[in-house]
């Protein structure tokens, strides 16, 4: 069949920019292995894994918080297989409702692998047969997969990966967890809250990396303090399954014993089998593929990529942007996407979010910085919440108050950094911020307060 454009990829670069194109007036069609779209982040990676966040969640404060709200469980009891079950059914919800989209936008999904065929052609390998295609414009938009560790004996079970770490059937008494990335610190959190023991081992100093250091050392702290143990600086050499458990050795350590070790050390763009040879595209050293930041264009003429598979943050909501700007820009000649303000959020107790510049990144750049903190203790509703730790941090610019940078790790942290991205996108002052009616009692006002705080002027402490 002959397309406007073909999208490699139905996550949320693929599935968005499909649409978007579709919106455009593009006749458009969209490959995926999987019959179920949405990518990795709707089946195996953001949506699951914040479903099983919040079960956690609610069963660790009936356990541990209800209490002091004056609110009696007794015989708490764990239904995991419940819990794996709703996680199940959401995912089914969201991957059903992205098919019914594509549906009402017009268009054509196909079931199978699809590979770029010579200029113009894709081909679609099904289950038992293939067909070819045929598009003036290809997007790939086909994602990442997690990185193998050296040493590390996967057997998809014991010692397995996040996708693996979503459905255990039953609570690990004792977890290890490779990497303290998001992937590692979100997932250790679902486990941990349900009984694990959870070591998680980290290569680096420090947990997070790219988090302002500040925040993520005060995380560390907290998370700490909910059970998971940290050994920082430690290079998991080597895994494997010994029995019914599991044994990691760490360099110039002796070995530590688990139930089940989680592989979080970070995901690689998934460009295996795509045809990018049949077109000249040539991946670059970290195995992705080359495109002109501002078009998405490839080495390749009509041939575009968006998402993990390029270069930059792998985050579902950059993704989508990209495939949006990609079209846009194909279609109507504009379409861009504001780099310096992609919020990252970790959807941690409490959440970390994050946009602009870390403390470190002025402080390497020169750039003379004024900073605001408010602590999340002295905001009214995160105390009648009961979930006051953590803190707002507000960087702006030393002369011209221009906000560079806003941290928050505290209670709907993702949700609250819209504010900041928002401001910062209109080249907002941490004045500006502040002089904005800020709803009382809100979680938001914390924001305002840390806004304030850069200027001195914070109102409650
Ligand atoms: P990551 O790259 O964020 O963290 C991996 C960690 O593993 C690093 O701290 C690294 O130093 C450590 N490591 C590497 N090799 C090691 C070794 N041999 N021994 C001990 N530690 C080692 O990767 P992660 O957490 O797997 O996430 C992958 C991608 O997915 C990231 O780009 C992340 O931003 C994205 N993601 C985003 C989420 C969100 O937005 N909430 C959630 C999950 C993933």
């Amino acid at each position: 069949m002959q397309h406007d454009l073909i999208v490699i990829g139905g996550g949320p670069a693929g599935y968005v920019g499909a649409i978007r194109a579709a919106q455009l007036g593009l006749n458009v069609a969209c490959v995926d292995k999987n019959a179920a779209l949405g990518g990795t982040c709707l089946r195996v990676g953001c949506i699951p894994s914040k479903a099983l966040l919040e079960s956690s969640q609610h069963y660790h404060d009936a356990k541990h918080s209800f209490a002091a709200h004056g609110v009696e469980v007794e015989k708490l009891k764990l239904n995991l297989t419940a819990m794996l079950e709703r996680k199940n059914q959401i995912v089914k919800k969201l991957t059903g409702g992205i098919n019914s989209l594509l549906k009402h936008h017009k268009i054509k999904v196909y079931t199978g692998t699809g590979r770029i065929d010579g200029p113009g052609k894709v081909t679609v390998q099904g289950e038992k047969e293939s067909e070819t295609h045929t598009a003036k414009h290809i997007l790939i938009a086909s994602g990442s997969v997690p990185a193998k560790l050296q040493g590390v004996e996967f057997d998809g079970n014991r010692i397995g990966d996040s996708t693996t770490a979503l459905s255990y059937s039953e609570v690990p008494a004792e977890m290890i967890v490779i990497g303290a990335g998001y992937i590692g610190l979100e997932l250790g959190s679902v486990w941990s809250r349900l009984g694990a023991k959870v070591t998680v081992l980290e290569y680096l100093p420090r947990i997070m990396p790219g988090a302002d250091t500040e925040m993520a050392t005060l995380a560390q702290k907290i998370f700490e303090k909910q059970g998971i143990k940290f050994q920082l600086g430690a290079k998991v050499e080597k895994a494997a399954v010994d029995g019914a458990r599991c044994s990691v050795k760490c360099e110039g350590t002796d070995p530590i014993q688990a139930d089940r070790v989680l592989v979080a050390t970070g995901r690689v763009p998934c460009t295996e089998g795509l045809g990018l040879e049949s077109v000249g595209i040539k991946l670059d050293e970290r195995g992705r593929i080359p495109v002109d930041m501002t078009t998405y264009a490839t080495t390749a003429a009509n041939v575009y990529a968006v998402g993990d598979c390029i270069g930059g943050a792998m985050l579902a909501h950059k993704a989508s942007d990209e495939a949006v700007a990609c079209v846009e820009k194909l279609v109507t000649g504009y379409g861009a996407v504001n780099y310096d303000v992609i919020p990252s959020v970790a959807y941690t107790h409490p959440e970390l979010a994050s946009v602009g510049k870390t403390e470190q990144q002025l402080q390497e750049a020169n750039h003379a910085y004024r900073k605001g903190t408010f602590p999340f203790k002295a905001n009214g509703r995160a105390i009648t919440l009961g979930d006051d730790e953590g803190l707002v941090k507000v960087l702006s610019d030393e002369k011209t108050d221009r906000v560079l940078g806003v941290h928050i790790l505290g209670p709907r942290a993702g949700d609250l950094i819209a504010e900041a991205g928002a401001a910062m996108a209109f080249g907002a002052s941490s004045e500006d911020i502040a002089r904005v009616c800020h709803a009382h009692p809100t979680l938001a006002e914390a924001v305002r307060e840390a806004s304030l705080a850069v200027a001195k002027r914070s109102l409650h402490v």
